[in-house]
């Protein structure tokens, strides 16, 4: 039997992302979609654009650079590479206490002191809303709270960088094993269960649905291009991702798209202690816009 030595090298070699590769896909990351690859998210990077070298046929991540950087077809790259390299944990009902407060306190004083959700329609906006139970918990507490105001009227305005998570969102399917966290009365009203019980899925109700828009949206853009000023922006397990200058930057960016007094809800984990914004804090990780 004859054996080519070259060829088994070349099917099993894998590609390795040298220090210079990851320098620059870094540095492009960053300066794309603001997240900072530090030197522990290396491996995650590697083994995450391997898949997608495969792909695409490229042998090396010198390669895949020059192609990403270089070439008018690379530009479309770009959206796979996020796709490949975003973090998109979600949960229903996630940090559930931000929900309570939402109805308890923000929702009441908005629709004192602006009329927000009766004079006119209530603007809130899941900021990174990945795979959509942020902005479907948004829904269903919203039409809870409607049953106690029935002339509330509100619209909530989904974004995300990635459009893998959107994609799904849109579809509005779930395990069932993601429904959990969902109180049981909210089930029965907002989840739809598939003929096939053995399929183990459900999906949103349709009225539930509509209230949700999905659009993909890049916090590095200059211009996010929104009609109106939002009521409440929940923007929360995203800037963690960002250094300290970038937070500043896009929460002074939020601002401008924030109502008076409108509220922004971060994640547990964040803060926005020490950063020049014109918000004050309500409560532990939320805050109120102000001036
Ligand atoms: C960890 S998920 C958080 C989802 C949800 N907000 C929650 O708390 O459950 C973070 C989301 O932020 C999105 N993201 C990261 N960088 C972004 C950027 N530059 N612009 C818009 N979205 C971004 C990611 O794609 C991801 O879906």
């Amino acid at each position: 039997m004859n054996w080519d030595a070259k060829s088994t090298i070349a099917i099993t070699a894998q590609p390795r992302l040298t220090d210079r590769d990851f320098q620059i896909l870094s540095e492009f990351i960053h300066d794309s979609c603001g997240i900072k690859m530090s030197g522990p998210k290396r491996s995650m990077l590697e083994m995450r654009l391997k898949k997608r070298l495969l792909q695409l046929n490229i042998s090396s991540f010198a390669e895949y650079c020059k192609f990403v950087l270089g070439s008018n077809e690379g530009a479309k790259e770009i959206i796979h590479m996020i796709d490949a390299i975003t973090t998109n944990k979600t949960d229903f009902f996630r940090e559930a206490n931000h929900f309570h407060y939402l109805c308890e306190q923000a929702l009441p004083e908005l629709i004192d002191s602006s009329g927000a959700g009766i004079r006119r329609a209530l603007h809130v906006w899941s900021a990174g809303c990945s795979t959509g139970e942020e902005p479907y918990t948004l829904a269903m507490v919203l039409n809870e709270f409607a049953e106690h105001h029935p002339h509330l009227t509100f619209n909530i305005l989904a974004t995300d960088i990635c459009t893998k998570v959107l994609e799904k969102a849109r579809q509005a399917v779930y395990d069932k094993a993601r429904i959990e966290t969902i109180p049981d009365s909210m089930k029965k009203k907002y989840l739809l269960r598939a003929k096939d019980a053995n399929k183990g899925i459900v999906r949103i109700i349709p009225s539930l649905r509509a209230n949700v828009t999905y659009r993909r949206l890049n916090f590095m853009d200059k211009d996010f291009g929104l009609k109106e000023k939002m009521d409440v922006i929940f923007c929360r397990n995203v800037i963690i991702y960002f250094e300290r200058s970038t937070q500043e930057k896009l929460l002074r960016h939020f601002c401008d798209y924030l109502a008076p007094e409108g509220y922004i809800f971060v994640g547990h984990s964040e803060t926005l202690h020490g950063l020049d914004v014109p918000l004050v804090s309500v409560a532990p990780t939320i805050y109120r816009r102000v001036g």
